[in-house]
């Protein structure tokens, strides 16, 4: 049974890209691009860090840390093969700075990313 890594590039159903490389231990380091922003600043490329477990089909979670804007995301999922290649099924959380704690209760979005190797 092949197994899967998250060492490579990787383009998302938003059309988001990253690069990341996973060492022996399953830390993950990498760069994001983002496709789509909550803002309207000028996207910026973005450091990204993590663990990936080291299962034949790995779940894992990394950390952005967005350049452009006071926001982070984090995101978990594993990664899959398919006919094709290498499949990463995600969901993330996006946490957005407020300024009043009475608006905690909304700072927080969550969704799905479904992530595709790049050859
Ligand atoms: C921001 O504009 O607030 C920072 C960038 C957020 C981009 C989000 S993270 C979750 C979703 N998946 C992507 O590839 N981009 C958006």
């Amino acid at each position: 049974n092949a197994k899967c890594d998250l060492t490579g590039q990787w383009q998302n159903d938003l059309g988001s890209n990253m690069t990341v490389y996973v060492d022996k231990n399953g830390l993950i380091v990498g760069k994001y691009q983002t496709a789509v922003s909550t803002t309207n600043e000028t996207i910026l490329e973005s450091p990204l860090v993590g663990y990936q477990q080291s299962s034949g089909l790995p779940t894992f979670g990394f950390t952005v840390m967005w350049q452009f804007t006071n926001v982070i995301t984090v995101f978990t999922g594993q990664c899959f093969r398919n006919e094709t290649g290498q499949v990463l099924q995600t969901t993330w959380l996006l946490r957005e700075e407020s300024s009043d704690a009475k608006h905690n209760w909304m700072q927080t979005r969550v969704g799905f990313n479904v992530f595709y190797q790049i050859p």
